[in-house]
């Protein structure tokens, strides 16, 4: 859904020369879906839409999520002098760029989509998250959206005694055996993960996006009580 107005004549002229340079650097499929829909407005669901308008600064700071769920980062935990591992960062990292901007914190990006080129000054890992990749070093996990890497971000966290943040998207991976398979139920389902993987060891919070976002998904945070 479209949240942002429609792009202006300056800003449509900044998204065409985006475009010459960079498209060449995404997968076939997403150059597909850049061309269909870039200059349809900022969105509350596309995040190759969302990143190339945040990158080139052509949104409003009260509709940037990534802002919004930086605050809320920081509202729960202390970032300063910390090791981050931001899990399914996309193609454009927009998410890291805010926290390395605002605090001294030493933050690695995973996902295999992420574009080296646009990606420079930051450590980044173009590969799959999974229980193979080594946690240790983190203090905090988080993620923006990290789709199918949703359950694992908030497992090995808990598994790993590590703090830990996500906004959760629409998107539904729950098992098979579950009967109900809205997004609705995948919260819940993640929810309850949080909580029976945390017991008395975790102090679990959830927060919400404000109305103008239009974004009905919880934000997951998990607090390690040493
Ligand atoms: C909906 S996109 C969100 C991207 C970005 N966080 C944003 O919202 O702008 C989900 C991203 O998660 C990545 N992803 C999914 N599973 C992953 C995994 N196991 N490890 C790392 N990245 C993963 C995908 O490649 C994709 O870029």
């Amino acid at each position: 859904m479209i949240i942002g107005n429609k792009p202006t004549k300056l800003q449509i002229k900044k998204i065409e020369e985006y475009i010459e340079k960079y498209i060449y650097l995404y997968p076939d499929y997403l150059q597909e879906e850049i061309k269909e829909k870039i200059y349809l407005g900022f969105t509350n669901n596309n995040d190759t839409i969302n990143q190339i308008y945040c990158f080139l600064n052509i949104v409003d700071d009260s509709l940037n999520p990534y802002l919004f769920f930086y605050k809320t980062i920081q509202n729960r935990f202390v970032l300063e002098n910390k090791k981050i591992l931001e899990i399914g960062a996309g193609t454009v990292p927009i998410l890291a760029k805010i926290i390395k901007d605002n605090c001294n914190s030493k933050i690695t990006l995973i996902d295999p989509l992420l574009i080296c080129e646009l990606s420079k000054g930051l450590d980044i890992k173009k590969e799959e998250f999974n229980e193979q990749f080594n946690i240790l070093q983190y203090d905090i996990l988080i993620g923006y959206n990290p789709c199918r890497a949703t359950e694992d971000l908030i497992k090995f966290s808990i598994l790993n005694k590590k703090d830990f943040c996500v906004a959760t998207c629409g998107c539904c991976f729950l098992p098979e055996e579950y009967v109900d398979k809205s997004s609705k139920a995948w919260h819940y389902y993640l929810i309850d993960l949080a909580k029976e993987y945390g017991q008395n060891n975790y102090e679990i919070f959830i927060d919400y996006f404000s109305t103008e976002f239009n974004i009905d998904y919880p934000i997951i945070s998990g607090k390690y009580l040493n």
